[in-house]
């Protein structure tokens, strides 16, 4: 039985051509501590960093100095929620965030006093429009706007440039797990304060991987919550203020971003848009064809915003765990249910407790691979139909 893996939201597999050789290659000749002291294996590993920090940098539309690395990214929305938000402060969000945001806010809304606001939206999806959004700015005076960039559970994409350009000068941060690398984005020209990745998503990088992106204004004033050592300035207790040092503290996964380069590098080849393309049209031939099968529905889907290649269905009386179980089991069919560590989300939906199904699409997916997943999604459903 062929494996089909159809869990690219969860994470990317195969990763990029030539990750895996990089990973191993770095291990192999270049793993010194880059940055710490000056011997040429440390002048190696820190040429392999700061080569895959211009790749990503100009992969993602922004300058090196403000593209830092760090282990995911909820690693950096932890930072930037905890980093930027005072007791007393309002924050605006999304009905649709992952955990990653919601879980720092509500932290902080219970321990910090900040207030957490969602924006109720009339889109099928839970993305706002940029004028909902604009709306619960104003009401409330926000002190920050955190959203995602595309929905984890629908694939739905933001207009998070139009946000950035209607609540300005209030800033705005994007959780980018969905969409970096997947999704055409030139950061420096989006209007954002900060946007956070993985690295192991849509960048077909290692997992342990993610990337911050940073504007000008708050790289200048961002302070990291992880403080230790870096290499540079060894003689003071206090954190450089210089970057990337001030937000990188201790050894970086050389042997990741090593691979992360190496993805970026196969990105900007293959490039982004078709990529978005591919995906985006695969998910949207899977929508029309899962919406055929009755019994079977797709959610939050709305045709007038963009989508990645995510997407959430259910089928009537069928628990989206065993589906998935049996697509694994009986066809090699591989994706991920329940529920995807969004609750509001599926909350949303309707979709809460029992979750969804979540194909996700990459660049390697074939119209084979769909065609296997419909048509083992038809077979189980109409052989439940005649129990
Ligand atoms: N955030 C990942 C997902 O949506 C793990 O599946």
């Amino acid at each position: 039985m062929k494996e089909i893996y159809l869990d690219h939201g969860a994470t990317s597999f195969p990763k990029a051509p030539g990750v895996a050789e990089a990973v191993a290659a770095f291990l192999r000749t270049d793993a010194g501590n880059p940055g710490r002291g000056g011997h040429r294996l440390t002048v190696r590993a820190s040429r392999v960093i700061e080569g895959a920090r211009e790749s990503i940098a100009e992969l993602l539309g922004s300058h090196p100095e403000r593209t830092l690395f760090g282990a995911g990214s909820t690693f950096w929305l932890n930072t930037l929620c905890t980093a930027l938000l005072r007791a007393g402060d309002t924050v605006v969000t999304s009905v649709v965030e992952h955990n990653s945001v919601m879980r720092p806010l509500r932290y902080l809304e219970r321990t910090r006093g900040v207030t957490v606001v969602t924006v109720r939206t009339r889109n099928a999806s839970g993305i706002p429009d940029p004028s909902e959004v604009r709306a619960a700015v104003d009401a409330v005076s926000a002190k920050l706007v955190i959203m995602t960039h595309a929905s984890n559970v629908t694939g739905a994409i933001s207009p998070i440039e139009e946000i950035a350009a209607a609540v300005r000068p209030v800033p705005v941060v994007a959780d980018g797990a969905q969409t970096a690398g997947s999704v055409p984005f030139d950061f420096d020209a989006s209007g954002l304060a900060a946007y956070a990745c993985s690295g192991h998503k849509g960048l077909l990088g290692p997992t342990g991987t993610g990337v911050l992106l940073l504007a000008p204004s708050l790289a200048e004033e961002l302070q990291p919550i992880v403080r230790g050592g870096t290499g540079s300035r060894s003689e003071s207790e206090e954190m450089p203020e210089f970057l990337p040092d001030r937000l990188e503290a201790g050894t970086p996964n050389g042997a990741g971003i090593a691979g992360l380069g190496i993805a970026a590098r196969w990105l900007l080849e293959r490039g982004v848009d078709a990529i978005h393309q591919h995906e985006s049209q695969l998910a949207a031939t899977l929508v029309t064809r899962l919406n055929a099968i009755p019994g079977v529905h797709v959610h939050g889907w709305d045709p007038n915003q963009p989508h990645t290649g995510i997407l959430s269905f259910t089928a009537d009386s069928t628990d989206p765990g065993e589906l998935a179980a049996w697509l694994d089991r009986e066809r090699g069919v591989m994706l991920r249910a329940g529920l995807h560590c969004a609750p509001a989300a599926h909350r949303w939906l309707s979709t809460f407790p029992s979750g969804t199904l979540r194909p996700g699409i990459s660049p390697f997916s074939t119209d084979a691979d769909i065609e296997v997943l419909l048509s083992a999604v038809e077979e189980y459903v109409s052989s439940r139909r005649r129990m």
